[in-house]
């Protein structure tokens, strides 16, 4: 089974497989955790999205990584919360499943997270640790040795503590697991 981590760091500076971006559907960037992947990868990321014609909500495209020091970026496009009456917690679902089934597909053992949907989207954040978390264990059961480590790259303490207490309350959180 693979190792679930939480930590607290800027998620450009993972020296990971894979770290994935919580884009928008043209790919083109934007701000947030996009505008800081766009800016520390430098501009031939921006390049090579354009070349994916974009992604849609729930979906991922992976791409390189460029100046960053993760190997790949895999986009995904987090649902905007809307009140929650359109179907957004499986979109949200959807953004860990498709991520971690492109991650496999293309052999990425370590994968870090950022907490989609929770900033410019207004996702509300203890739902959506609770979304993450469910859904990546799910699909790390499943997925038979494909990873070796997931993080939750969280951005405060505030968000750290609630993916803990994600991990917590569905006993997953492995000993010694990075805070
Ligand atoms: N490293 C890790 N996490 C980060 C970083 C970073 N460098 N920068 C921001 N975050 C966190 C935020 O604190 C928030 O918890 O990422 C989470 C997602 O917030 P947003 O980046 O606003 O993403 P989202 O809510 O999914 O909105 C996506 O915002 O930037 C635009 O182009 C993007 O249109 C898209 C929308």
């Amino acid at each position: 089974m693979a190792r679930l981590d939480v930590i607290i760091a800027d998620i450009t500076t993972l020296a990971v497989d894979a770290i994935v971006n919580a884009a928008n559907s043209s790919l083109l960037g934007g701000g947030g955790v996009d505008g800081a992947i766009h800016h520390a990868a430098g501009p031939e990321l921006a390049l090579e999205c354009r070349r994916l014609g974009g992604c849609n909500t729930g979906q991922a495209k992976i791409t390189g990584a460029y100046s960053l020091p993760a190997g790949k970026v895999i986009h995904t496009v987090g649902p905007v919360w809307n009140g929650g009456g359109q179907a957004e917690e499986a979109l949200l679902a959807a953004c860990y499943r498709s991520s971690l089934a492109v991650a496999r597909d293309n052999g990425c053992r370590t994968v870090a997270f950022p907490a989609i949907s929770t900033g410019v989207y207004r996702f509300p954040p203890a739902k959506a640790a609770q979304i993450a978390v469910q859904t990546v264990m799910a699909e790390v059961a499943q997925a038979l040795g494909a990873f070796d480590r997931i993080i939750f790259c969280c951005f405060d303490e505030v968000a750290a503590d609630r993916h803990r207490r994600a991990l917590d309350e569905l006993g997953a959180l492995v000993p010694g697991a990075s805070s």
